[in-house]
């Protein structure tokens, strides 16, 4: 919010300062005008992420006026000189607004999101956030494509790895706290940028796990699993919306206004301007719900998309649309205002060059703190979930084999769609360990490529492993298998690093695998076979130093998993909050023939939401449930004891979820409504506090609508998913 406070107009209607030099200057504005403002742009030489380029001469759009927006221009100097053609050689002058996908870092790159969700810590979050848009705006950015707020079940899509994993209430407070850091509290300085809530929505449930697919679910599931991560983003104050590629309810995004309207400006409240994903209108011609362009166009502007990504469909026939009365000019008129009112919040009129400028990106980049972040970020992310014989931490000795595809890439450690990043500047596995352990014997040995054998790898590999007292093995799958069109119907470890594992395995010599992933894989046998098991996801600039810092205990791991890790493919989609069913299987060893079960495989997965392991223990005890007794509309409120029972200090998430005995509609075995890092020295405890509000309570009820309902709950506090500890509570009406 800019500081001008909200202004009066008439006796109900609200609208701010900025609205209000929005309208003024649409009075100025031709109706070609008012629909140049709703089309976004690549330059001619762009890179291309979807079926078509772009299909207009920008310069000559920006010079009709008819260029609201740009993404993926690549260099800090263009976007001065397109924003320089917009400014002198338009009509009025108007600024664009160049956005680009900021998701995990701009050029400093943290871990891929998942990881940095696995540190379950806003603040920490936030601060990724704000760092990532100091650093945008260093190159002329004014918006960034983020957060991604879809909550994902499935890791055959590889877009988990961009967002906050499988539960609503974790991914809507990390979502939200990117908000945050993006944005700030004056979306006007130079050193914030817009955020954009992605991808409105449903996105991740793809049938399959294949991206793009079709999306088909029951308004519960919507409304409990998927709604409240969006809505925490946009109640944060994100002020852009971006449709999503799927159909939803047999409607595409970007042409539903039943999403785009009715749900984002009517219910959610939604301030700000939606923006299509990239060439999503045109797909509507795909999904068979329009027969050509200019009706893929009519469908999305009634619907109450803002902004044409990159398909040049609104200008081509927006104004045709409103000359034929398909599209009236009152909507254009509203959409247009939405993205203007923007500009101005962000200052863009006040001063076009407030982002970006000479000299920015060279000195306001890759700070020493912001590295210094990168590296605290990156340890936080990473989740140990084996640890046999306390292999970890190294004792300080030991010769050492590092093994595996990414044990010395540099660029392996950045992770997806980081377009501004050096993929040789991150501090590669093998470099952050020599820096630690100088006077250490470490061998690295590549043994194989990610998918392909290396010839004599595998005994270069093997005979390292052999001279050494503990092997470090990297396994898992490149950059370009997490993101975008990256789903996989095999998350196994890739044959010919399956091949060197066995050969290294062989030897005897104690295993540490480093996982290096964007998503969740199957890994049952690998991880069986091996003392250690450490998830360092994609981790970003700092990656080897965090890795350093890990495996030589000068940090105590304290990653926790946001997203289940299946035993095997079948099982999938796997998620903690599922619910009893009429059949439960109600021990994992429970053999009955009709109950709800595989006959080839148990029901739990290999590792749980919210597992990770410190190499120190937690113990809870004391649950106090402080008034147990509440009514609807009450907060229940419960306390806990969390003790470092351990030897090292250490940080622990403690986690608490509910159960709803008795609803109205099936409920969730448990889902988590609070979570807190504590910091614990060895031998401290401390009382954690935890409010269960009634909005988390809430849920969709058999009529239909959203709150509460009394009867009794459970609570469990605990170290994960498992929470074994419990309260129980009554809620009177
Ligand atoms: C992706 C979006 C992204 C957009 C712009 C699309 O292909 O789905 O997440 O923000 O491109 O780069």
């Amino acid at each position: 919010m800019t500081a001008v406070a909200l202004m009066v107009v008439g006796c109900t209607e609200k609208r701010d300062a900025d609205e209000l030099r929005a309208e003024k200057l649409m009075a100025k504005m031709t109706l070609a005008e008012k629909i140049g403002q709703l089309n976004q742009f690549v330059p001619q030489n762009s890179i291309v992420t979807g079926p078509d380029g772009s299909p207009v001469d920008v310069k000559n759009v920006i010079k009709e006026g008819m260029c609201g927006s740009m993404l993926n221009v690549w260099s800090p100097k263009e976007i001065i000189e397109y924003q320089k053609l917009a400014v002198d050689s338009s009509r009025l002058g108007i600024p664009i607004l160049f956005g680009h996908d900021i998701i995990h870092g701009c050029r400093t790159t943290f871990p891929e999101n998942i990881g940095i969700s696995c540190s379950w810590d806003p603040a920490m979050t936030e601060e990724v956030a704000r760092i990532s848009a100091a650093e945008a705006t260093a190159f002329g950015l004014a918006w960034t494509f983020s957060p991604m707020c879809d909550v994902a079940i499935d890791p055959r899509w590889g877009r988990v790895s961009e967002g906050s994993g499988e539960d609503p209430y974790l991914s809507g407070q990390l979502s939200a706290a990117m908000v945050r850091g993006y944005q700030g509290d004056d979306l006007s300085a130079g050193n914030t940028i817009l955020s954009c809530v992605k991808h409105f929505a449903a996105y991740s449930a793809a049938e399959a796990g294949r991206d793009y697919n079709t999306v088909d679910m029951s308004e519960m599931m919507f409304r409990e699993r998927h709604l409240p991560s969006y809505k925490a983003a946009i109640d944060a104050g994100a002020l852009s919306v971006m449709s999503s590629f799927n159909d939803f309810d047999g409607i595409p995004a970007s042409g539903n206004k039943w999403l785009l309207t009715d749900l984002l400006r009517g219910e959610l409240g939604f301030k700000g301007f939606v923006v299509s994903d990239y060439s999503s209108i045109n797909e509507m011609i795909n999904h068979r719900v329009v027969a050509d362009k200019k009706e893929a166009a009519e469908l999305a502007l009634n619907a109450g998309l803002n902004m044409d990504m990159v398909d040049g469909d609104y200008y081509k026939f927006a104004e045709e649309l409103v000359r034929e009365g398909r599209v009236s000019e009152a909507q254009i008129d509203r959409l247009c205002k939405d993205i203007l009112t923007v500009k101005f919040k962000l200052g863009l009129f006040d001063d076009p060059f407030r982002y970006g400028g000479e000299g920015r990106w060279e000195k306001e980049t890759w700070l020493p703190e912001y590295l210094e972040t990168a590296r605290k970020v990156a340890r936080s992310s990473m989740v140990l979930l084996k640890n046999e014989g306390e292999v970890l931490p190294l004792k300080g000795s030991e010769r050492i084999a590092l093994i595996g595809p990414a044990a010395d890439s540099r660029s392996e450690m950045t992770g997806t769609w980081v377009g501004f990043a050096d993929y040789n500047k991150p501090v590669s596995f093998f470099e952050g360990l020599k820096a630690r352990f100088p006077h250490n014997d470490i061998k690295c040995e590549k043994g194989c490529d990610f998918f392909d054998p290396i010839e004599g790898g595998i005994s270069k590999a093997v005979a390292a492993a052999r001279g050494a007292d503990v092997v470090l093995m990297t396994l898992g799958l490149p950059n370009a298998y997490s993101g975008e069109a990256a789903s996989m119907a095999n998350i196994d470890i890739p044959f010919a690093q399956k091949e060197l594992f066995k050969a290294v395995k062989a030897t005897g010599k104690p295993i540490v695998i480093l996982l290096v992933t964007g998503r969740p894989m199957t890994i049952a046998e690998e991880s069986d076979a091996v003392a250690g098991l450490l998830v360092t996801w994609h981790p970003g600039i700092m990656g080897g130093t965090a890795l350093a810092d890990i495996v030589s205990g000068d940090c105590n791991p304290s990653g926790r998993l946001t997203m289940t890790f299946p035993l095997c493919l079948g099982q999938v989609p796997i998620h903690y909050n599922a619910k009893s069913t009429g059949r439960p299987r109600k021990t994992p060893t429970n053999n009955a023939k009709y109950v709800s079960r595989y006959m080839s495989t148990p029901n739990e997965p290999l590792f749980a939401f919210g597992e990770g392991l410190s190499y120190t223990e937690f113990a809870y005890s004391d649950l106090e449930v402080l008034n147990p007794e509440a009514k609807l509309g009450e907060t229940v409120k419960v306390r806990i004891k969390v003790s470092n029972v351990g030897k090292r200090d250490g940080e622990e998430v403690a986690q608490l979820y509910i159960r709803d005995v008795i609803g109205s509609r099936t409920r969730p075995d448990r889902e988590l409504k609070g979570f807190k890092k504590i910091s614990l020295k060895a031998g401290e405890s401390a009382t954690v506090d935890f409010d269960i509000t009634p909005e988390s309570r809430s849920f969709f009820r058999a009529d239909k609508t959203w709150g509460e309902e009394a009867g009794d709950f459970d609570v469990f506090i605990g170290h994960d998913s498992h929470a074994s500890l419990k309260g129980i509570f009554t809620i009177a009406k």
